[in-house]
């Protein structure tokens, strides 16, 4: 069995279905992305995992046992990590302390017995935002704040690390770095799970992606697969092999214009 276990979910707000009958799984040693169009449902996906928000219906499962009843902090304590798709750090403190706030969080009374100055320092190395480390989070750059939640979630030493567009902001070199420091966490054995509109990174670094399309999977499988799947390329990659729309996607960074599923009904046939 997976590490996690998303079967079945359903969230309604109101009228609107914002996930419908969605299954997938995330893995211990693998990046598994989660892509779709914006309104897809992706973002209520991590919060249903992380216990934000209930579901209407479905079974989160989580190292083998039915964590829906668990709250957020028991969930969190249990290696469920999380960086937001808003930068959630605190600003008048710089960006070590940030992620010390994070780490003697997480460490408990131990951390006050214990100096965290170096790991706290090493986690800022790995993430490759160092040179920020006595800075306020809020003066630094968007691409850097990113890297700040990534290393303020990794403070908690996370099992499983849901990432919610995490390259938006990085620059081509950063995506890069990026790249390259998911796949050693992933080596490591922590399971990756990824929200990312940048179809480049997407592709060169998930083992296995999902699709949603208005709260629905409608493809799984590994990147080669489902990036030929035409009806990924009709909800989401913006053309279709077979009707011959153009592709949206920009030759530099190939970022996905995330316009598929709810404008697809304004695009000129
Ligand atoms: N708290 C909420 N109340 C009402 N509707 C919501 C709420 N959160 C999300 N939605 C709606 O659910 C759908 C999915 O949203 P979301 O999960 O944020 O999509 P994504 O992250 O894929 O862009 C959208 O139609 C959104 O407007
Ligand atoms: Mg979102």
């Amino acid at each position: 069995m997976a590490l996690l276990d998303v079967d079945d979910v359903v969230v309604r707000f109101g009228g609107v279905t914002a996930v419908n009958e969605a299954s997938f799984t995330a893995d211990s040693g693998l990046i598994t992305g989660l892509i779709g169009p914006n309104g897809a449902g992706k973002t209520t996906c991590f919060n249903v995992i992380t216990g934000l928000q209930k579901p209407t219906r479905g079974k989160v499962t989580y190292r083998g046992r039915n964590i829906n009843h668990w709250p957020v902090h028991k969930r969190a304590g249990h290696g469920i990590g999380r960086t937001f798709q808003r930068l959630e750090a605190f600003g008048s403190l710089t960006v070590r302390d940030n992620v010390r706030v994070a780490h003697d969080i997480h460490g408990g009374v131990l951390s006050w017995l214990r100096p965290s100055a170096a790991n706290v320092d090493a986690l800022l190395d790995r993430v490759g935002i160092a040179e920020y480390a006595g800075e306020r989070a809020d003066s630094i750059p968007t691409g850097t704040a990113r890297l700040l939640e990534l290393a303020r979630c990794l403070a908690s030493d996370p099992k499983l690390l849901l990432l919610d567009e995490p390259s938006s902001g990085l620059d081509e070199a950063e995506t890069d770095a990026f790249g390259e420091l998911l796949k050693d966490l992933a080596g490591e054995g922590c399971a990756v799970l990824m929200v990312e509109h940048d179809m480049d990174l997407v592709m060169s670094v998930c083992d296995e992606i999902h699709v949603l399309d208005f709260g629905q999977i409608i493809a799984s499988g590994q990147p080669a697969g489902v990036r030929a799947d035409p009806r990924v390329q009709r909800a989401y990659l913006g053309y279709s092999e077979t009707d011959g729309d153009t592709a949206v996607i920009e030759p530099v960074t190939g970022q996905v214009a995330a316009t598929g599923g709810q404008h697809r009904a304004e695009v000129p046939s």
